[in-house]
């Protein structure tokens, strides 16, 4: 089997030749022109470190604040940058007090490092973390909706929801969900680890106490660029997980939020300061820019997702309107499967030694089923999921 090739966006990227490389969720992937980009504000850091830190970094965070809080349309004075999503929902779960008694919603689909977050928040207080369980197959965002609404009771505090969930892939129906539990008093911890440039987002119409979410996924930025936005009516129940200089800081109460979250402690702080660029880059390269890769990239994952599943002999499992640029499919089999494990799934490890295809196949305890997902950015061409599917075809 011939390697199909890559979109003509892919040159902008620096994939290896060798791989046929499905899985843009996992991590993201930083375009060439990014890299220079942090290259060179690294160069500056280090002509004068001292300089840089005391005069030049401050200005340039909070301009890339702003442009990211003008991206999500979100305040920018709620707006901080964490270094990713889990630390986001850390910083979360870990400044909430929570009293004996309290229920969290964890819907049995969320991210397991961010439900680990809420489990460590919820055990040391006294409080619960209410699991609530979400098939795989779902005809509409109805069925989801009413499934979480129906987990609240007078205890219920908080819900951790996702924009788009991580084993299965599905683009959530969010907005309603966070505009109905907290019409009941339940504040929405929105994780939108997979939000920026993946779906449209409106946080100040969202309007959710809590958000954080990637960029270094679906914007393409360096790793380590990620934010958390508190509603204003929320901003005195968090700090940072780092308490650090910012708590003696002698300013304005705004002044003090900024310096507590801007300043963990020394850090290489290239990665926020390479938000600004990497949103202008991605959507350069579109016509239409955001809103048109967010389509293009749905639309080919839903193309991916047809071809596999008819590769698997199954059907697809959500409808279109629940798909992003990521899509999930069962994998064929029942019964009994094991924990993930650093060692990766047996499938996966075949695809990638055998086959050079980067795909994830993981096993979803939660659900006892294994999934495939995959993923599409603008440097994935359909003859990738081709690819996979003719060698899905051929093993299974
Ligand atoms: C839904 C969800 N939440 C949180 C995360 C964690 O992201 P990070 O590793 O950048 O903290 C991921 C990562 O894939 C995710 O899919």
């Amino acid at each position: 089997m011939i390697r199909p090739e890559r979109s003509k966006l892919a040159s902008n990227w620096s994939l290896d030749p060798g791989i046929t490389f499905l899985n843009h969720g996992s991590f993201g992937a930083t375009p060439i022109q990014i890299m220079e980009e942090q290259s060179k504000l690294r160069i500056q850091l280090e002509r004068d470190p001292v300089r840089f830190f005391e005069r030049e970094f401050m200005p340039l965070m909070m301009e890339s604040i702003g442009v990211a809080s003008r991206f999500l349309n979100a305040d920018p004075e709620g707006m901080a940058f964490v270094k990713n999503a889990t630390e986001g929902v850390n910083t979360v779960m870990r400044s909430l007090e929570l009293n004996e008694g309290d229920e969290v919603i964890v819907p049995n689909h969320s991210y397991q490092a961010c439900w680990n977050a809420v489990d460590f928040a919820t055990k040391r207080s006294g409080a619960k973390t209410v699991v609530v369980d979400l098939p795989f197959r779902v005809s509409n965002e109805e069925e989801i909706v009413n499934i979480i609404l129906g987990a609240v009771t007078e205890k219920t505090v908080l819900a951790l929801i996702d924009t788009v969930t991580s084993p299965t892939g599905l683009r959530m129906p969010f907005e309603e969900l966070v505009s109905k539990l907290q019409s009941e008093g339940v504040d929405v911890l929105l994780d939108a680890a997979h939000g920026p440039g993946i779906v449209p987002l409106d946080l100040k119409k969202i309007d959710a106490a809590y958000c954080t979410g990637n960029f270094h996924k679906w914007i393409c930025s360096p790793k380590g660029s990620a934010f958390l936005h508190i509603r204003s009516d929320r901003k005195d129940r968090i700090r940072p997980l780092s308490i650090g200089h910012g708590a003696t800081f002698e300013g304005s109460e705004q002044e003090r939020f900024e310096y507590e979250f801007g300043w963990p402690g020394t850090q290489d702080p290239t990665p926020w300061l390479c938000i600004p660029k990497s949103m202008e880059f991605l959507s350069s390269l579109v016509d239409g820019g955001w809103p048109s890769i967010i389509e293009k990239n749905k639309n080919l994952a839903i193309e991916g997702r047809k071809v596999i599943c008819e590769a698997l002999g199954t059907d697809p499992p959500v409808p279109e309107s629940m798909v992003s640029s990521m899509a999930a499919v069962e994998m064929p089999g029942n019964g009994e499967v094991g924990a993930m494990s650093l060692e990766g799934d047996p499938f996966h490890n075949l695809l990638l030694d055998r086959y050079g295809i980067q795909v994830p196949v993981f096993p979803w305890k939660h659900h006892g089923k294994r999934y495939i997902r995959i993923s599409a950015q603008l440097y994935n061409d359909i003859g990738e999921y081709e690819f996979l599917a003719e060698v899905l075809k051929e093993r299974l």
